[in-house]
């Protein structure tokens, strides 16, 4: 895994692609930048569900996202079947079901809550909204998932701050 010839690449998961694990998608491909690791760690999301397949991400995972200087330009939902999954580095659902769904191998994000989160599954705002609290557990799931995985890589985040 820790092979330096070809990046690391975290898939981020969730039912539909076009919420939470998009949101995902560009918070962490942030963190990754501002760590400077963009060389040696690539992030993509899809959804376990086939409903959405080509659209866009959903409205309000791309204003909350703009909030904080993020966006997800040319991003359209995909299947997680458009990817091999084994040969993914770190396959990251967003909740309990989209981890089962998976076959129960996958990592849950908020396992990784930096500050901890006190939950486990990302709450769906596709139907009761609440794209702001995503954005929270989103954001600090992805700070404890980046320094887990450089750690996997060896990498000591501080010295590089
Ligand atoms: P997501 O949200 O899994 O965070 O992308 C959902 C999107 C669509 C549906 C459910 C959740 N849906 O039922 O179509």
């Amino acid at each position: 895994m820790a092979d330096e010839s070809r990046p690391v690449h975290v898939l981020m998961v969730c039912l539909g692609n076009i919420c939470r694990s998009p949101m995902a998608e560009a918070v962490f491909r942030a963190r990754v930048k501002e760590a400077g690791l963009d060389d040696r760690i690539v992030v993509s999301s899809a959804g376990t569900g086939r409903w959405h397949v080509g659209e866009s991400p959903h409205p309000g995972t791309l204003r909350e996202i703009g909030k904080h200087g993020l966006d997800l330009v040319g991003k359209t939902a995909q299947h997680v079947s458009d990817y091999d999954l084994p040969s993914v580095d770190y396959v990251v659902a967003m909740d309990t079901d989209n981890q089962r769904d998976l076959g129960g191998d996958a990592l849950l994000l908020l396992d990784f809550a930096d500050p901890p989160s006190g939950i486990r599954s990302v709450p769906d705002p596709y139907y009761g909204g609440g794209f702001g609290r995503v954005y929270e557990l989103v954001d600090a799931g992805s700070r404890g998932l980046l320094a887990h995985i450089a750690s996997d890589l060896g990498i000591d985040q501080r010295s590089r701050e």
